[in-house]
């Protein structure tokens, strides 16, 4: 199932670099891959209910060829009630039915290879949602049954078992247990949840929870899918004596995040996805400040990358994302694997609203309503970005929207914010709904072709002036975020193709990133006030801004072909 054919539609030739093939068969595929980020439930309605759905990611493959990527990463599609957007599956093998049907991910698996573009599923192995059979079964069963194993039931403390196991705080903030009830009405054993108490966490030292991930990882790589993304992949495993959270945990001692026994379950992991032809990558999700720790679970046997949220949550200033680059590619080097490149996705504010704000820095605990936001230079600064995270050695990932140069949405009512992080901080945070509206295709009609005509209205208010921010209205201006994205992920292919990991800084003044790949493409952003002299080159290639007096402007980024390496490394100096 896993053959590749050459894209239908070939990336045009570049002056004097040649043609490369997208992805081919090549095993190293992942390494260098773009990949796209569908949140299924707002990428495009085909049924017309308001919610996004296979039919309609099918009906779009051929948008996201003509984009560009290599591979297409899902957000959960199974069977879920959406508490936390699908992040609570009731079952690994269904489609959630608001989306399709298991036939229908079958097809678009298939359709999508046959266009060159693999699909990257996401695997949720912390937590499952309080409706899987599993969990129903627990509570069932009652307090010592072999049911309840495969979860952290625990009395609780005190006298009357009132009080909670533990005092974790939730990555959702609040309360990390949930008391139970018993059959007969009164109160009985707690749960953990990391996240929501609908979704009740996993025991990972239950072989039948071990068991049952590695099957699903089968089920799913047999039916074509070429990579999976790990969720919440460093909280698996738990201190199972449950102690309180050391005020400085050292390495490995944090209760419930990055313990060391979870570089086995992955190198189970990787025996599973080996064990099938082509490449059948694992991508973690791993949000950790260490990045030796980080770069560990990326050694040969264990996961193929992880996501660089580093790079993302750093504010728009040379020194610190030069910096993040730097011990970026240092702590990979090591364990010879690639890094990743993300600006965004579903969790975090776009770029374009962050970029825009006077601390452009991503963290969640800094989330707040109303902070202003210039969204002409937040826009002007993304496209600097994108050009800049494209051209950087390894993969590059691309949220669904972000080549449209979507922003944040900060104005939807109160009333319809379903993201249970904005209620579960008392209404302070105001969650992530603002980056999963759906997307805006066509028209200046409400749901802006989100659904066909006559659609439901999308499950999420679109902002008005997204008539602007159509696709349609984007492809024929060449001016637009789109067709940026398409000609920088069509010379991307050729400024990075791969094995080629070259990566040399160059000098250059202050406040200005310039660096070359290979010997003869030279990148340049400037993030200083002023326009900055372009070194020695044979031709622009791509510019996020026009140039002024041949010069680059502040906020832009420009790939050049230079004569040589040497002639660039001169002239910048
Ligand atoms: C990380 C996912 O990206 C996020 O959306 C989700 O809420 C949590 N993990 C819990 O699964």
């Amino acid at each position: 199932m896993e053959s590749l054919r050459t894209p239908t539609a070939p990336p045009a030739p570049v002056g004097g670099f040649g043609v490369v093939a997208p992805s081919s068969d090549d095993p190293d595929w992942w390494r260098n891959a773009v990949v796209y980020q569908i949140y299924v439930r707002s990428f495009a309605d085909g049924d017309g209910d308001g919610t996004g759905d296979l039919a309609g990611v099918r009906s779009r493959l051929e948008y996201l060829r003509d984009l560009g990527v290599d591979a297409i990463w899902f957000t959960p599609w199974y069977a879920s009630p959406l508490a936390d957007g699908g992040y609570d599956v009731a079952d690994y093998r269904a489609i959630n039915p608001a989306f399709g049907t298991l036939s229908e991910a079958e097809a678009l698996i298939r359709e999508a290879l046959e266009l060159g573009i693999r699909t990257i599923i996401d695997v949720v192995p912390n937590h499952v949602s309080d409706h899987h059979p599993w969990f129903t079964a627990a509570l069932a069963a009652g307090p010592g049954s072999a049911e309840r194993e495969r979860f952290w039931f625990r009395d609780g403390g005190g006298p009357h078992g009132d009080e909670m196991p533990t005092k974790w705080v939730s990555d959702f903030q609040g309360e990390t247990w949930t008391r139970t009830q018993n059959p007969d009405g009164s109160p009985g054993q707690w749960y953990l949840h990391l996240f929501t108490p609908e979704q009740p966490d996993l025991n990972w030292t239950h072989p039948d929870v071990k068991q049952e991930f590695h099957d699903v990882l089968k089920f799913w790589f047999d039916r074509g899918v070429g990579g999976v993304r790990i969720d919440s992949a460093a909280l698996l495993v738990k201190d199972e004596t449950l102690p309180e959270v050391p005020e400085r945990p050292g390495p490995g001692q944090h209760p419930t995040v990055d313990r060391d026994e979870l570089h086995d379950i992955y190198r189970g992991w990787r025996a599973v996805a080996d064990s099938y032809p082509g490449s059948r990558s694992l991508v973690g999700e791993l949000w950790l400040p260490d990045i030796q720790r980080f770069a560990k679970y990326l050694r040969r046997d264990e996961l193929h990358t992880a996501f660089n949220f580093d790079f993302m949550a750093r504010p728009w200033d040379a020194i610190e994302l030069r910096r993040s680059i730097d011990t970026t590619l240092a702590a990979h080097a090591p364990v010879r694997a690639p890094a990743t490149w993300v600006l965004s996705n579903h969790d975090v504010t776009r770029p374009v609203t962050r970029y825009g704000r006077h601390d452009s820095s991503f963290a969640f605990p800094a989330k707040r309503f109303g902070i202003p936001t210039d969204l002409v230079l937040g826009t002007r600064r993304a496209r600097a970005a994108a050009l800049l995270a494209a051209a950087l050695p390894g993969s590059l990932y691309v949220y669904q929207g972000d080549e449209l140069g979507l922003p944040e949405a900060e104005n939807i009512p109160l009333d319809r914010i379903q993201d249970p992080m904005h209620f579960r901080s008392n209404g302070i945070d105001p969650g992530r709904d603002g980056c999963r509206v759906p997307l805006p295709w066509r028209g200046s009609n409400s749901g802006f072709g989100f659904g066909p005509d006559g659609a439901d209205k999308p499950w999420l208010p679109q902002p008005k002036d997204w008539r602007l921010l159509t696709v349609e209205q984007q492809e024929s201006d060449p001016e637009s975020m789109l067709r940026l994205y398409r000609d920088m992920l069509r010379l991307r292919r050729v400024i990075a193709p791969p094995g080629a990991d070259a990566f040399h800084w160059l000098a250059a003044e202050d406040g200005v990133l310039a660096f070359s790949r290979g010997d003869r493409f030279v990148h340049l952003t400037n993030l200083s006030r002023h326009p900055v002299e372009l070194p020695q080159h044979e031709r622009v290639l791509l510019s996020s801004a026009p140039l002024i007096d041949g010069m680059l402007p502040a906020d832009s980024s420009v790939w050049l072909r230079t004569l040589s390496r040497q002639a660039g490394d001169a002239a910048v100096a």
